[in-house]
């Protein structure tokens, strides 16, 4: 397929600024060159235009709701136009609250397509806090619970249904923060979480074929890729790192577990934060492990 990049340069949901200067971290990085090498044919469809951060305080569990929405808004009709156009949208974040508008518009192509979506959250965290429940009221820990239907009207439905997700359409991996109540709402819901004691315990091989299961010809796969799931050693550059993640190395075969699907539909790269990076080492990591995810293999080709 033909790769869209589309870049979404803000922080409006987190609370750590500098998220927003994540897709030109990333094209310094070359991801445009390096997935043209891999043979892709790549169309950088730019950086979409939004609101500025205005650094407010929470009003109702929110912070910064209206411009959060404006941004996801952008994004949904980028990624939507991405889908229409037969492409393979690359949503280069940005935080993690623009998974709501991505996810949503990649909801509503599977529907029509009658394709089974299935999302891998790879992250440090399960992003499934509502403005009632988060300690923070950044927006960028919720897109998990307004994509199942649980959060604000302005950012639920937008995939055409109540939910975006049913809690089977969902694995998460990585994860080793959860807040107290988001532990309640995945049991509630019956959530798939494979946490740092799982992958420490089967290994990420066993763990990903059990994350990977039933996929097949009629899913569209998602990635929702937050990069503050890997190790803060491997990846210094994100606003809430937390140790004890996956390797580079554990990462890399992930990925490679993943495009051995041959199912990948739509990608989000989040959470880069050049202004915490190291000489732009996290976007490097992330340009590579995107590599592998799209298929690069050390020895086929
Ligand atoms: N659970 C915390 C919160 O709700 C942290 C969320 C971090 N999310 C992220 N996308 N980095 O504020
Ligand atoms: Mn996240
Ligand atoms: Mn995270
Ligand atoms: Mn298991």
């Amino acid at each position: 397929p033909i790769l869209e990049l589309i870049g979404a340069p803000t922080d409006i949901g987190a609370s750590v600024r500098g998220a927003g200067m994540g897709p030109d971290a990333l094209r310094v990085a070359d991801i445009a060159g390096t997935l043209v090498r891999l043979g892709f044919e790549v169309h950088d469809a730019g950086n979409l235009a939004g609101p500025a951060t205005p650094w407010a305080a929470p009003t109702d569990g929110l912070r910064h709701l209206e411009e959060t929405v404006a941004w996801n808004r952008a994004v949904y009709d980028a990624v939507d136009a991405a889908l229409g156009a037969g492409r393979m949208p690359l949503m280069m974040g940005g935080d993690h609250s623009l998974a709501i508008g991505s996810i949503s518009a990649v909801a509503w192509h599977a529907r029509q397509r009658r394709q089974t979506l299935r999302v891998l959250w790879l992250d440090a965290h399960t992003d499934v806090n509502t403005h009632g429940t988060s300690p923070s009221g950044n927006i960028h820990g919720m897109p998990v619970a307004c994509l199942l239907g649980h959060g604000p009207a302005a950012l639920t439905g937008w995939s055409g249904e109540r939910a975006a997700l049913t809690p089977d359409a969902i694995r998460f991996l990585g994860i080793r923060s959860v807040d107290a109540d988001e532990k309640r709402a995945i049991r509630a819901q019956g959530l798939r979480v494979f946490d740092m004691r799982h992958l420490d315990e089967h290994g990420m091989r066993n763990t990903m074929t059990e994350a990977l299961q039933d996929v097949d010809d009629d899913t569209h796969l998602h990635v929702s890729f937050d990069l503050d799931c890997l190790d803060p050693a491997d990846a210094p550059g994100v606003g809430t790192g937390v140790r004890g993640g996956p390797t580079y190395r554990e990462m890399q075969l992930c990925m490679e577990m993943i495009a051995d699907t041959g199912r990948l539909g739509s990608l989000d790269v989040v959470e880069l934060n050049p202004a915490l990076d190291v000489r732009n080492r996290t976007a490097e990591v992330a340009v590579e492990l995107i590599e592998s995810l799209l298929g690069k293999s050390t020895l086929v080709r």
